[in-house]
């Protein structure tokens, strides 16, 4: 069974789609590491962004692969490593590029080949998984998205005015709704999943309710 977590930054996707696959047994799958792990990868390897042809040449030589919950770049674990604010403003080099896009997507099916997985995105359910069993579109407002982002950071040591929060997730919003393939938006048979008001539990809760509905009907 395949179950898709689709939404935007700072929804809370990624705890979510672990802990609910935790507790199903299924595989988890971040597709956003394997976009992050490629842009550290391009980063490192001082690929010219503003050439797609190189940015496509260099994605299509990277070896990515996903263990557990761990990415690994060239057989190295870069899963800390690609969360820094350097990959995530290059991100977008790569994850426009249509070529790019295929060739990640074709990576994301060959990991879940077999496996019962959580996957989560951006394009999941709209169009890696189009026939993905179960697909859920989980979003909260850019405001509420932000103030947990502010909270995350303090209790880091990191804090960040609220302001400058927004400002950026607006800009990533922008450009995962504008890209021509894999844009970010709810497939059509995704139940949608508004998260303002509520606490991870809640949101749990629901998304394992809707998850077993699923599996009752598929199993008749
Ligand atoms: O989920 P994340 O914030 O780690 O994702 C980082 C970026 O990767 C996101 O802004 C867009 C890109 N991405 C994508 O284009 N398609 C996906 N399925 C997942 C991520």
């Amino acid at each position: 069974m395949i179950v898709t977590i689709d939404g935007p930054a700072g929804a809370g996707k990624s705890s979510i789609a672990k802990i609910a696959a935790e507790r199903l047994g299924f595989a988890f799958l971040d597709t956003g590491a394997l976009y992050r792990a490629v842009t550290l990868g391009a980063i490192r390897s001082q690929v010219d962004f503003d050439n797609p042809e190189e940015v496509i040449q260099y994605a299509n030589g990277a070896v990515v692969q996903w263990n557990a919950d761990r990415v690994l770049l060239g057989g190295e674990d870069v899963s800390d490593q690609i969360r820094t604010p350097p990959v995530t403003d290059a991100i977008h080099f790569l994850a426009d590029l249509p070529e790019v896009r295929t060739r990640l997507s074709e990576l994301q099916r060959e990991i879940t080949v077999g496996r019962d997985v959580v996957t989560e995105g951006r394009d999941q359910g709209s169009e890696v998984f189009p026939n993905a069993e179960c697909k859920i579109f989980l979003t909260a407002s850019a405001e509420e998205r932000a103030k947990r982002r502010h909270q995350q950071l303090a209790e880091m040591g990191r804090p960040l005015p609220i302001e400058d929060i927004l400002k950026a997730q607006d800009g990533r919003d922008e450009k995962d709704r504008s890209r021509p393939m894999g844009a970010l938006r709810p497939a059509d048979d995704a139940v949608i999943i508004d998260s303002d008001g509520m606490d991870t539990s809640t949101v749990l809760d629901k998304v394992l309710e809707i998850i077993e509905a699923k599996r009752k009907t598929l199993e008749g």
